[in-house]
């Protein structure tokens, strides 16, 4: 298991790009599944949970071809002839849990491994299987499985209610409803863009979709869908980790390019709250440190809100900041496994029930920090930049997951870290 060594505090300077988006490129390489014929997708980042999910499509006999020096993917699913994804393969990365709603949309029928938990909590998938259930699939549990089967051709379909909204669920529910269902509507459907993204390249395939982009989706059967040439997102947590990196030093002024702004939601707005410089110029961001950082308390929501997949870099930015903070976790109510390892760099952070307060200013000392997951790996990275003196990080694989070339990426905008196999 690889480990980080880094040493600070550095400043950043210097232009950052930006990889195509995890969240987003999931959800297209199942959609893929569901073509007469091979989809070509691009801006697809070199990361384990996409090359994790490679392998759980090639399980059921698709050919799949990743070009990782130019970021494309040939998925051709004419051979596909397994309708199974197994545990081996579902534990190592929960998004894998999409095949069941890809399988059910191509074949019919499907037997999907129920995810495991995660870092932080057990992450239910009870939302996926109520809404298959509604729009009339036969859903049976054993040993761990999901057994699912349409009794007929078509559903009926009907309307189903998320509650809470909830984005893996409702990429699930379209991707079994666009070639099954004669009209289902989803109502609180999540709205972010990697929803959008999906609804898109669904579209663009022959699928009837209305309301992109709204919590409502009216979804039509049809009888075919084609493959299609698509490109993935920008990725817009890596893009608020970055911004987010560039303000926890003062002399720190970076440039991030290939962003897609837009997709931020509100986020920027609770950026230049801290005293940050922000200049968005097209798919260009400019982020100036603050000489100061104000104390900024913020609450996760679902997009458009702050989103909780930045929660935890928030929480490190504002062990910087000139006075206390609160930040407040209102999607996950235990996302917080990054506090213990902060408050060993000299963090001051203490967590009570879903929200964890911060006292602004603390020197940060470098010390040996665990991962934990995906978005507090990258948070202890952050601190450690700043941090006075010699930091290691250890089991850097969950960072691999997420972030691509992370450290060439901050090594070229003045940082210091080597990545040692451990
Ligand atoms: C997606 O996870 C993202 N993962 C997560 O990013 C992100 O944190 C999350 O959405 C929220 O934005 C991918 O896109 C691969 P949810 P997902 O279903 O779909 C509850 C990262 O770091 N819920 O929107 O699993 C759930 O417990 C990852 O990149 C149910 O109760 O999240 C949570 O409280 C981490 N029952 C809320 O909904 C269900 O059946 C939102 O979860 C499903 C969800």
């Amino acid at each position: 298991m690889d480990k980080f060594i880094i040493t600070g505090p550095t400043a950043l300077r210097g232009e950052i790009s930006i990889s195509g988006s995890k969240n987003a490129a999931l959800p297209l390489m199942a959609a893929a599944l569901l073509g007469e014929t091979p989809s070509t997708l691009t801006l697809i980042p070199r990361l384990k949970d996409i090359l994790t999910f490679s392998e759980v499509i090639r399980e059921t006999g698709t050919a799949i071809d990743f070009m990782e020096q130019n970021n494309s993917m040939l998925i051709d699913p004419s051979t596909l002839s397994r309708n199974e994804a197994p545990y081996e393969l579902v534990r190592r990365m929960r998004a894998s849990f999409y095949m069941l709603g890809a399988l059910l949309g191509r074949s019919g029928n499907a037997r999907i491994s129920l995810p495991g938990g995660c870092a932080w909590g057990p992450r239910p998938v009870d939302l996926h299987l109520k809404g298959f259930e509604s729009m009339g699939v036969k859903i049976d549990l054993d040993t761990g499985y999901v057994s699912a089967a349409l009794p007929s051709e078509t559903l009926e379909g009907g309307e189903f209610t998320l509650n809470p909204s909830s984005v893996g669920a409702t990429v699930n529910l379209i991707l079994g409803a666009v070639k099954r269902t004669r009209r289902f509507v989803l109502k609180n459907a999540a709205r972010e863009p990697d929803v959008v993204l999906l609804c898109r390249m669904l579209v663009k395939m022959g699928a009837d979709i209305e309301g992109i982009g709204t919590g409502t989706l009216v979804i039509r059967k049809v009888d075919k869908l084609d493959g299609v040439t698509f490109s993935n997102d920008p990725d817009r947590i890596e893009t608020g980790t970055y911004m987010i990196a560039a303000a926890m030093h003062p002399d720190s002024e970076i440039t991030l390019t290939g962003c897609k702004p837009e997709d931020l939601g509100e986020f920027p707005g609770w950026f230049i709250k801290t005293g940050a410089e922000l200049e968005i110029i097209g798919s260009t961001i400019r982020v100036k440190a603050p000489e100061v950082i104000r104390p900024v308390s913020v609450k996760t929501k679902i997009y458009p809100g702050f989103p909780t997949d930045l929660q935890a870099q928030w929480a490190t930015l504002m062990t910087q900041a000139e006075g206390s903070s609160t930040v407040t976790d209102s999607v996950y109510f235990d996302r917080f496994s990054y506090v213990p390892e902060l408050n060993r760099l000299g963090g001051k952070l203490r967590v009570k029930n879903n929200s964890v307060t911060i006292d602004g200013r603390s020197r940060l000392q470098g010390a040996a920090v665990m991962s934990t997951d995906l978005r507090a790996s990258v948070s202890l990275v952050n601190a450690a930049m700043c941090a006075h003196g010699q930091s290691e990080i250890l089991r850097v694989y969950h960072l691999d997951r997420g972030y691509e070339q992370l450290e060439k990426k901050l090594n070229r905008a003045g940082a210091s870290i080597l990545r040692v196999k451990d």
